[in-house]
């Protein structure tokens, strides 16, 4: 089969690493990959969300598979532009239609989705700039700290965690009347505050059925002890040593099945991986967000733990046959260290040497802003590489992927020492 990858991050990189390793694999090719996707497939120059170009290619390269990465093609309709063209129609797209991205796209969907089908999550209300008297007086009787969420695509900005009223008020106003979020916070979430620490599950569906495939924590600050300010994922690790049988089969029962049955009961196809973001409170499973995509560094991760054929899973996405497909996962842990640039997630400047990939040995390192030039691999985004080491025990998956996150070298470079090592006992 010739697949085509759309991305450019470490995600992407570990997607392309899963595909070429499937004998069921002719030809990959990356619209637009890095320096590191080359090593599995073709880079193709296109952009994300360049529908026609993507299309195209498509054809002139006999394409039998899309598998979408980021969030935003999904969210502007790649998958409803190949089922509109008669020439696409017949190639099977991973990542949902708009209707199910709406999932990610849209904040206020997603809760309403979730209380429609009982899914636990916190206690919220919608406003608008209509509104936004009621949405001040509705300020007034909630607990602090109290959320905020833009609710369309904000860049992973649009949520804020206020701890005074009045803060809370003076946000609420710059969101609605001053547009803070731009378009994406025309319509804000006010949500309750939910105590507890942060995992997410991941489930790959065709629709029909799903797969549970492994979980992961990702550690969203730049500063060790978590500490910073926010960033795409400084690092994650799969599986994740608190959430045991018994949390997951509540979050199985609870939220996976109601989410899958849910969408169903909606008439919204859904064929791709789910991400739900969740807080465990007190043993108990709340589902803080949905992405229609895998995360950004947990599939770095989860990708490594699974065992199965991965495109093997996707041809059973494409023809509705998940139920039949075996999902075998490493009973090993995975832990990844992502490098960053200096300055990130604030200014940073790209064009940095890298040096010192091949003193890697055991880890894989999976390219997530770099690119080629000439004979060089430079720096190309905030976050640059990903590191990855899959050991039988947690600790001597993070003492490798952190000793080998200090063997590369380009100017600026940061990395958090303390990734997963909050889980040990
Ligand atoms: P989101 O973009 O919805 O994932 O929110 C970003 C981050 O804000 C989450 O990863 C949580 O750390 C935090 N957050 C969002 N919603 C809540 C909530 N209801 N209670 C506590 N923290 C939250
Ligand atoms: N690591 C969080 C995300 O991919 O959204």
């Amino acid at each position: 089969m010739n697949i085509l990858l759309i991305g450019s991050g470490g995600r992407e990189s570990a997607f392309a690493y899963k595909i070429a390793q499937s004998p069921l694999t002719t030809q990959l090719f990356i619209a637009p990959g890095n320096a590191g996707t080359t090593q599995y497939g073709k880079n193709v120059a296109l952009k994300v969300t360049d529908f026609e170009g993507i299309g195209a290619l498509c054809l002139k390269e006999g394409i039998d598979l899309v598998l979408v990465g980021p969030e935003e093609p999904l969210v502007k309709g790649i998958h409803d532009y190949f089922l509109n063209n008669e020439k696409l129609k017949s190639i099977p797209v991973i990542g949902p239609q708009q209707a199910g991205a709406q999932l990610e796209g849209s904040k206020d969907f997603s809760k309403q989705f979730m209380q429609r089908h009982g899914i636990p999550t916190a206690a919220y209300a919608t406003f608008t700039k209509d509104s936004l008297d009621e949405g001040l007086a509705y300020l007034e009787t909630q607990s602090l700290p109290i959320v905020l969420k833009a609710d369309g695509l904000a860049a992973g900005k649009g949520v804020l965690i206020c701890t005074t009223l009045e803060e809370a008020k003076e946000e609420l106003k710059a969101m609605l009347t001053d547009a803070k979020f731009g378009e994406a916070s025309s319509r804000v979430v006010i949500e309750q505050f939910l105590k507890g620490i942060e995992l997410s599950v991941f489930v790959l569906t065709d629709g029909i059925s799903y797969k549970l495939l492994p979980s992961a924590k990702d550690y969203k600050r730049i500063g060790e002890g978590d500490t910073g300010l926010n960033t795409g994922g400084m690092g994650s690790v799969s599986p994740v040593p608190f959430a045991d049988q018994t949390f997951l089969d509540k979050v199985e029962s609870r939220i996976v099945r109601p989410t899958i049955e849910g969408l169903k009961e909606d008439g919204i196809p859904y064929k791709g991986f789910i991400f739900i973001g969740l807080m465990n409170t007190a043993g108990e499973p709340y589902v803080i967000e949905y992405n229609v995509r895998m995360g950004d560094p947990e599939t770095e991760s989860v990708l490594p733990r699974i065992e199965s054929d991965f495109v093997d899973l996707l041809l059973g996405v494409a023809q509705g046959n998940l139920a039949d497909k075996t999902l075998q996962i490493s009973q090993k842990t995975a832990a990844t260290v992502m490098l960053v640039s200096g300055g990130y997630p604030g200014h940073y400047e790209n064009g940095m040497p890298i040096s010192g990939l091949e003193n890697i040995k055991e880890s894989t390192v999976f390219h997530a802003g770099t690119v080629q030039d000439g004979d060089e691999v430079k720096t190309a985004g905030g976050r640059v590489l990903a590191v990855t080491a899959l050991k039988d025990t947690l600790f001597d998956a993070l003492q490798q992927a952190t000793a080998d996150a200090g063997r590369v070298f380009f100017k600026g470079k940061a990395f958090r020492r303390d990734i997963g090592f909050d889980l040990i006992d």
